[in-house]
């Protein structure tokens, strides 16, 4: 199985059309080295790839979604090295990139980067006790994957400079008020059925609006409201061309309650 391939990170399917990627580093609270991430990008573009997968699931351990980048692995790092070889960038260029919609499942620990990653997802859903928080300047650096335009835009400048400002950390109770997370469930257990279970809508639905809706939903975030809104309206037209609108609509018309999509 494709699992086999990968040390840093386990890849099962738990429900048809779900493809799921833990981390798996349990001995450094699943941080983030470079051989992990090179994994989970590898993993990702062949879910993304596969046919047969219609949402994707991220997750990691109950104690830790995932503790950061790996300070042990960058510790040493020059700023030519950073500079030259863009690090860090690698991280979010595929999993930003994937046409599939994406969850996160945050258990315990999503710190710096893992608090980023987890950000970087579609959707994020989150234990009520989970911890999140962008420590960076604790080691003397700022967030480097995003965490200061990911987080500000999903919370507000003031909340999210508090954070970075002071590395102190904030609930996944907090993340789901705040709107950074979809929704806190009470423990591990219920997330990852909570998570699995919106994984499984989401793979029931037709395949083309899923991607599209992702698409244009993701595009609000880099547009203005008028380009965003036409974005939206030439791909809405362009879903007329699918088959699954005929199928859909067709359905309705005739009452008909099993709807079955062609993907
Ligand atoms: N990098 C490398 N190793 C890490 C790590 C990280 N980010 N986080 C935890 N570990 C390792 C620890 O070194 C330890 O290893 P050893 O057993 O070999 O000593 C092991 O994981 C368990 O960790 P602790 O003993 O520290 O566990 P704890 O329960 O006492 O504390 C914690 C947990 C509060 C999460 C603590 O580990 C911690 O503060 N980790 C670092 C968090 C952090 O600063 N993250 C930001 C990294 S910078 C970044 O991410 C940059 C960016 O923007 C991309």
């Amino acid at each position: 199985t494709l699992s086999q391939q990968y040390d840093n990170i386990i890849v099962e399917t738990p429900v048809d059309g779900v493809g799921q990627v833990t981390l798996n580093r349990p001995k450094a609270l699943n941080a983030l080295s470079t051989p992990l991430f090179k994994e989970l990008n590898d993993a990702l573009q062949k879910l993304d790839e596969d046919p047969s997968i219609r949402a994707i699931l991220i997750a990691g351990s109950e104690r830790a979604f995932a503790a950061g980048a790996d300070i042990k692995e960058m510790k040493d790092l020059t700023f030519s090295q950073a500079y030259s070889k863009n690090f860090i960038q690698l991280w979010s260029t595929t999993i930003t990139n994937l046409n599939t919609p994406t969850i996160a499942a945050v258990s315990g620990y999503a710190l710096g980067g893992g608090c980023e990653l987890a950000m970087m997802a579609d959707i994020l859903y989150c234990t009520a006790n989970a911890t999140f928080g962008q420590p960076e300047v604790k080691l003397g650096v700022i967030p480097g994957a995003g965490g200061s335009q990911r987080l500000t835009r999903a919370i507000g400048k003031s909340k999210s400079m508090e954070i970075i400002l002071t590395g102190k950390t904030f609930s996944g109770e907090e993340a789901e008020k705040w709107g950074l997370a979809a929704r806190a469930f009470p423990n591990f257990e219920e997330l990852m059925k909570g998570a699995t279970d919106t994984a499984s809508v989401i793979a029931g639905y037709p395949m083309l609006a899923m991607k599209a809706a992702k698409e244009v939903v993701n595009q609000s975030q880099e547009l203005s409201l008028s380009e965003g809104i036409k974005y939206e309206r030439r791909v809405f037209h362009a879903l007329f061309g699918s088959k699954d609108q005929k199928v859909g609509m067709e359905a309705f018309a005739n009452k008909v309650k099993d709807v079955k999509w062609t993907h």
